[in-house]
């Protein structure tokens, strides 16, 4: 049995100590919040795990062997830091910190220490993005053309971080789940609409190697929400709406194929194919409960999670790049291509 303790108990917290309080080899030791009102939910839902305002009791307890951090991003390094030296394994909210250069200070640090370092990408253990990676990595879709995704709504305009670090983050941990390609290069714009608050709409492009693009629009200042992601190969097309109850995932029979002129080698003939649409049976299973199992079985079995360490950086990464690119309107920044894929 691991024994896990939380730190952060505000909106996120919850799920993620319910899901280690059902989860069958894990039992929630400690629960830390600097807020008081906040312990004083935990107590009456889970009267068997201790409270705390202190983080540092999490991981000096004895009975904690994991600690999980859900407190805003600015807090993550220190904590994940002092857990990891504490010699406790980690499981950060997304995304793992606000810096590459602290990404890679953790990631080392649980390396020195063979602790298991993750990153909470949620979207990774739903059915959805599993089977959109299962249907991109078997050719059902072809070569993949584009990544194109719109997560945009009424959102909480958050003061610590722009829109990119809060909803990008989900659809770049896809992305790099889905596509498996590292981008060579990202440009992104955006803007704030309230003075003194970080950008509240941005657009960010990521540009790869070939003959690959992705794309990825968010935005807190929409009147409706939207959740949607195109993936599109040179046999099939992909859609993936959060929104839709069961059918979250449609693959299209639809495209383009390309033939020479009969008449003029150097004229194409741009044939249309609409075909049928299907939505595959996807797993229903809640992706938290899925993470939490699995981080409990990477603990007990010394093994590297889906979302490691490495797939954090990758995210901060390409983060730290378009915010760059979003001083200079939009200038590409390249990538430096050293880093692991
Ligand atoms: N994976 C997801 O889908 C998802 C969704 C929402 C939020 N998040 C992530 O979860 C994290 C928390 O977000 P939230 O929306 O729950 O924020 P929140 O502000 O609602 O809650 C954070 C809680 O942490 C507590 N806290 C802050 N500093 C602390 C410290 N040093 N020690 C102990 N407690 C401390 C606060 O009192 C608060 O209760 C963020 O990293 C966010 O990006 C992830």
């Amino acid at each position: 049995m691991i024994g896990i303790g939380v730190i952060g108990y505000g909106y996120w917290g919850p799920n993620l100590v319910r899901n280690f309080a059902e989860c069958k080899d894990a039992s929630v030791k400690m629960v830390c919040d600097l807020r008081r009102e906040q312990l004083e939910k935990v107590e009456r839902r889970y009267p068997g795990a201790r409270v705390t305002t202190t983080p540092a009791d999490v991981w000096n307890d004895p009975a904690v062997d994991a600690v999980v951090i859900a407190t805003p991003v600015q807090y993550h390094y220190d904590l994940a830091l002092a857990a990891l030296q504490a010699g406790k394994h980690v499981l950060v909210e997304k995304p793992i910190t606000s810096t590459s250069e602290q990404a890679n200070r953790l990631i080392e640090e649980a390396a020195k220490r063979h602790l298991v370092l993750m990153v909470d990408h949620t979207f990774v253990y739903t059915g959805a993005v599993r089977k959109m990676r299962e249907l991109a990595e078997t050719g059902e879709l072809g070569d993949i053309y584009y990544y194109d995704s719109v997560r945009i709504n009424l959102g909480l305009f958050q003061h610590d971080v722009n829109v990119l670090w809060d909803l990008a983050v989900h659809d770049l941990s896809i992305m790099d789940f889905v596509l498996r390609q590292q981008a060579v290069a990202v440009s992104a714009t955006g803007l704030a609409h309230v003075q003194g608050r970080p950008e509240n709409i941005a657009y960010m492009t990521m540009f790869f190697e070939g003959s690959l693009i992705a794309h990825v629009h968010a935005n807190w200042l929409s009147p409706v929400k939207v959740r949607r992601t195109l993936l599109s190969g040179s046999r099939r097309m992909v859609v993936f709406d959060d929104l839709e109850a069961s059918e979250k995932i449609k693959v299209y029979d639809r495209g383009i194929s390309v033939n020479p002129s009969p008449d003029n080698v150097y004229q194409m003939l741009i044939g249309y194919r609409a075909g049928d649409m299907w939505a595959p049976q996807i797993a229903v299973s809640e992706a938290l409960a899925v993470e939490a199992a699995h981080f409990v079985a990477c603990i007990r079995d010394s093994a590297t999670p889906i979302t490691d360490g490495e797939a954090g950086l990758h995210v901060v990464r390409l983060l730290e790049a378009a915010t760059k690119s979003m001083a200079v309107q939009g200038r590409p920044v390249s990538l430096d291509s050293t880093v692991s894929a």
